[in-house]
């Protein structure tokens, strides 16, 4: 089974996490794969803006678990940090549609995001300390500039979840939905017939004045997140949730 799927239509590319049944966990050959995908998008001028959705009742359950016990990034070549580095350095609107959910690299990606939509349905958590690692994507810059720092503590040090409310009132969510796919897949068409010159030079100015800064804490956290993923303090909480499926 294809685990990204992609479909062009009316200058969008849609790319759509496919892995319902682990609750669409990012494994490392989706990360290689929306990697390649966004490349291309990036050169492509037929091209003028993405839409990620993901298939089933949740968006993500953040990054494959078993894939940080077996394979985990040892440089910031690593698919993973790859994909966060595309993200942030694509020039192109990205538009995103969440619902169920969304956890660790699945809402540390909305801070990259340029349209953010989500169904009611959707949580967010970014349980990153309770699993004995760092924040990562730029979020520990991004998300409290965004929310404030004590919010931002609160959530990342605790790592309890939030309800989709909270996230538009935070300003992570623009619009929350029952139709947010179509209302996604519209906007995203809507910005596509935008002129294209005009919606990229648009977008690097929104995104200049901290983009420098970003890339830094990107490369900052990558190298403490890498070491974190072999502290005893992950080991045992990934075992942890492993053991508790019975598969180690
Ligand atoms: N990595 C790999 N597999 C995952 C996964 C992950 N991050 N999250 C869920 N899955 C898999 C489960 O192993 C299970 O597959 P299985 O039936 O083959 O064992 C399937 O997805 C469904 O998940 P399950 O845990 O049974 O659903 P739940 O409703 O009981 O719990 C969560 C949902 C999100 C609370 C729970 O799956 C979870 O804590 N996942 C890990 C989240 C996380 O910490 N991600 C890393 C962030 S950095």
């Amino acid at each position: 089974m294809n685990e990204i799927l992609s479909e062009r239509s009316k200058g969008v590319l849609t790319l759509t996490l496919n892995r319902p049944a682990k609750m669409n966990a990012i494994n490392t050959a989706m990360y290689a794969e929306l990697v390649s995908q966004l490349r291309s998008a990036a050169q492509d001028s037929e091209i003028r803006a993405i839409l990620i959705l993901a298939e089933g009742p949740h968006f993500t359950a953040g990054n494959d678990i078993y894939d940080f016990l077996e394979n985990p990034p040892t440089n910031m070549e690593a698919d993973g940090f790859q994909f966060i580095l595309e993200l942030h350095n694509f020039p192109k609107p990205l538009i995103v549609v969440v619902q169920g959910s969304v956890v660790g690299i699945g809402t540390t990606m909305l801070l990259h995001c340029d349209v953010v939509l989500a169904t009611p349905s959707s949580v967010f958590s970014l349980p990153f300390v309770t699993l004995g690692l760092v924040p990562e994507a730029g979020s520990s810059y991004l998300f409290p500039q965004l929310v404030g720092y004590q919010r931002a503590a609160e959530i990342l040090l605790t790592g309890k979840s939030f309800t989709v409310v909270e996230a538009q009132e935070m300003g992570l969510v623009g619009t929350i939905a029952e139709d947010a796919r179509e209302q996604g897949l519209a906007i995203a068409e809507m910005i596509a017939s935008q002129p294209p010159t005009a919606v990229t030079n648009t977008k690097a100015l929104l995104k200049s004045g901290a983009h420098h800064a970003v890339t830094e804490v990107i490369k900052a956290e990558g190298a403490l997140f890498q070491m974190a993923l072999h502290s005893d303090e992950a080991r045992d909480a990934l075992m942890k949730f492993a053991m508790r499926r019975g598969k180690k």
